[in-house]
């Protein structure tokens, strides 16, 4: 159902309610997500985005109901995979002959998904669309936010900036806009989404701000392509943005842990009390992977200026959460963060030093050569790590 949002900008995406997990099971949408899509009604109609497949039929209902599908002038794709571009298969079939303005990358990503040789028209920043009533469309190539083929387009005249996935959060809303929304949850799943997603191109979300910056648009609205849309306090978001790209952290410190039978456990929570000691200030933040949510595990890592990895040594190794934690973590490759290693180990003990060496390998600033404990921890070793805790406190 079209929600109008300004002047002759409409809302046209589908509430997600139910959806519990995005990019396959690789993310947690414990709050839904929708799918954002718009439609302008100037001279010309023009539809940036569509919806997710499984909607695509609902879509195709409620679009004809706010315009003949014959009046629509052009489709705008800034991003072809296929939470926006799902419906566009049924869309093209119905009006085959309209321009389709996306990237050239975009252009690849849409043969790409869909084999069709849709009436595409490539476009560059800075080229623009007039549609009418003095209103232009202005494209800006937003590579690697998070896609190759990503674009923003800005809507001159009611100023307003379609982000894509950018400035985006996986929340069902029918609020349409920021403000309106719970704050506590739209915090959540604000920083959730660029620690999980934006987060590995931070490089180009700083050049990106600062090329935005110096374009000197009026910027009114940034409509998302997924959750609530800002219009207040934009300035704010930009400058959340800006931060974010930038080697974040908070005065926190995250332990992230699995264990087999409790030792490493232990160790895990004696190092937390001696950080406590040395520290009263500090959030500290206790995870074990393999029961924790693994986005709320980067999110919390994300968020923190270092990080303490447990694991014990099993099959000369670490156990095979804290493998796929660090793999997650080279991935989402966050900045400026410090780190060390732990863990129990009853004969050889790789794990620690395996863990030590990826820490380095991806990028974190590893402090020292962590604790291991032979064994099930004793009062004495539980001691020592409470010491340690104190020491890494100083450290980081
Ligand atoms: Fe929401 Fe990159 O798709």
């Amino acid at each position: 159902m079209a929600q109008k949002i300004k002047n002759n900008v409409y809302w046209m995406g589908k509430v997600d309610w139910q959806l519990r997990r995005f990019h396959g099971d690789e993310y947690s949408t414990n709050h839904g997500s929708t799918y954002n899509s718009y439609l302008i009604k100037e001279e010309k109609s023009v539809l940036i985005d569509t919806v997710w497949a499984p909607y695509s039929q609902e879509f195709m209902r409620e679009l004809p109901k706010e315009i003949d599908l014959r009046k629509i002038d052009a489709v705008i794709a800034n991003h072809a995979e296929v939470d926006h571009s799902g419906a566009m298969e049924d869309l093209m079939r119905s009006i085959p002959d309209v321009p389709v303005y996306c990237t050239p990358n975009g252009v690849k990503s849409l043969k790409g998904h869909y084999h069709k040789d849709w009436n595409f028209k490539p476009v560059r920043t800075g080229d623009t669309l007039d549609i009418g009533h003095g209103k232009k469309l202005v494209f800006i190539e937003a590579a690697m936010l998070h896609w190759p083929d990503t674009m923003f387009t800005y809507l001159t005249g009611d100023n307003i900036l379609f982000s894509n996935d950018a400035f985006g959060q996986h929340l069902a809303t029918d609020k349409i806009f920021a403000d309106l929304a719970d704050q506590a949850t739209l915090r959540e799943e604000d920083i959730k989404y660029y620690a999980n997603i934006i987060a590995p191109w931070s490089k180009m979300v700083d050049a990106k701000l600062k090329e935005i910056a110096a374009m000197r648009l009026p910027i009114e609205m940034i409509c998302t392509s997924h959750g609530a849309c800002w219009r207040k306090d934009i300035g704010k978001v930009f400058a959340k943005y800006d931060a974010w790209a930038n080697a974040y952290q908070e005065n926190r410190i995250c332990i992230i842990y699995d264990s087999m039978w409790g030792g490493t456990r232990a160790m895990a929570e004696a190092i937390a009390r001696g950080i406590r000691m040395a520290d009263g200030e500090v959030e500290i933040i206790v995870h074990s992977l393999s029961k924790s949510d693994k986005n709320d595990v980067m999110t919390d890592i994300f968020r923190s200026k270092a990080v303490l990895v447990g694991s014990p040594s099993h099959n000369k190794c670490m156990l095979s959460s804290v493998a796929a934690a660090l793999e997650e973590m080279r991935g989402l490759a966050f900045k400026g963060k410090k780190a060390a290693a732990f863990g129990c180990y009853g004969w050889s003990g790789e794990a620690q030093v395996r863990m030590s060496a990826i820490l380095k390998e991806i990028g974190y600033d590893v402090v020292d050569d962590g604790i291991k404990n032979v064994w099930e921890p004793d009062g004495p070793a539980l001691d020592a790590c409470v010491e340690y805790g104190k020491a890494f406190a100083g450290k980081v």
